[in-house]
């Protein structure tokens, strides 16, 4: 695989209990960068070429979760039935930490690091300073495992609500990227603005997103009747306009009249395209587990 010009070095890199082969090419500096396998912290994201090295490292920490604060906090499972509710396996306590790409440097530079043996396109951020990250975890008695993360950049211009998204190989296709997405606009309605991913995105996160846009659009226009405007459906969902307008073009439910976009909005027509959707795994975004304010 290439990126840019550039030639995957390293194929291989162990996180927590497990190895992940990786995508594409990362500018982890020399020596790392020419190593077959690199041993990778899951708390500090620090790298190593040895094993023993990663673990003496493990040994002295006591640290065991990211650099930031805890903003997100899911309730632990039921007693006695861990991780399964009505028969269904549930995924375990999850929670979200923001960090700081200014306070944490580092760390978020080898999250960067990491995250990019994933990704084709997104160019590197050095620069961390302007970003916040916000990363997801699994909890248990060992500590906070990282699954997967999201950048925003802390000024934005733009309607950005998330530059960069990752789900950890070992992770995906559990529902974790579709969590963050919601995270994200969970964050933009508290800050009463809509939000859109930055582009250009890959073609796993357009379809991550436009399963997300889908089903929360349809959810919404279930209980619509009559012709509503983008800017309602927007300001219900804190989907970007442009967004609904694509979504929706997709499923026929937009209509052009003098001049605007207008959706007709049939519940019954939502329903089903509704019940049509393939079954999706999906954890919830519970905002009442989200302690956050928007920074003034
Ligand atoms: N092939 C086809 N569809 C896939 C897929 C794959 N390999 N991986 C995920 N999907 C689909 C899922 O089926 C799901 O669709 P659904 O809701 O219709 O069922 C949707 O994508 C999201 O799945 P989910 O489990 O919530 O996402 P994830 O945890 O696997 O993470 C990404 C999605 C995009 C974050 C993840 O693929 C990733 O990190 N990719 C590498 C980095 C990247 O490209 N990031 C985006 C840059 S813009
Ligand atoms: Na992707």
């Amino acid at each position: 695989e290439h990126h840019g010009h550039k030639v995957k070095t390293i194929q291989v890199v162990e996180f927590g209990r497990f190895e992940m082969d990786t995508w594409y090419y990362s500018p982890y500096p020399e020596p790392y960068s020419s190593q077959h396998k690199l041993y990778i912290c899951e708390y500090t994201l620090k790298y190593f070429r040895k094993k023993k090295t990663l673990i003496r490292h493990l040994a002295k920490l006591d640290l065991r979760h990211p650099p930031g604060d805890e903003i997100y906090r899911s309730p632990p499972p039921p007693l006695g039935q861990p991780n399964y509710v009505g028969g269904a396996v549930t995924s375990p306590p999850i929670s979200v930490f923001e960090v700081d790409g200014k306070k944490a440097k580092v760390y978020c530079q080898n999250l960067c690091l990491l995250s990019k043996l994933f990704l084709d396109h997104k160019t590197l951020y050095y620069d961390v300073d302007p970003f916040l990250f916000y990363v997801m975890c699994e909890r248990d008695e060992a500590g906070y495992h990282m699954v997967g993360y999201f950048s925003k950049e802390k000024q934005c211009m733009e309607e950005y609500n998330l530059a960069c998204i990752l789900t950890l190989p070992c992770y995906q296709r559990r529902g974790y990227g579709k969590f963050l997405i919601a995270f994200a606009y969970e964050l933009s309605r508290r800050e009463g603005r809509v939000g859109t991913p930055e582009r250009p995105l890959s073609d796993l996160g357009l379809v991550s997103f436009r399963s997300y846009w889908t089903k929360v659009l349809l959810e919404h226009l279930r209980s619509v009747k009559g012709d509503v405007s983008i800017k309602e459906v927007s300001d219900a969902t804190m989907i970007r306009g442009q967004d609904i307008v694509d979504t929706l073009t997709t499923l026929g439910m937009i209509k052009y009249w003098k001049g605007t976009h207008l959706i007709h909005g049939d519940p019954k027509v939502a329903q089903d395209h509704l019940s049509k959707l393939p079954v999706q795994v999906t954890i919830d975004v519970d905002p009442t587990c989200l302690h956050w304010q928007p920074m003034l």
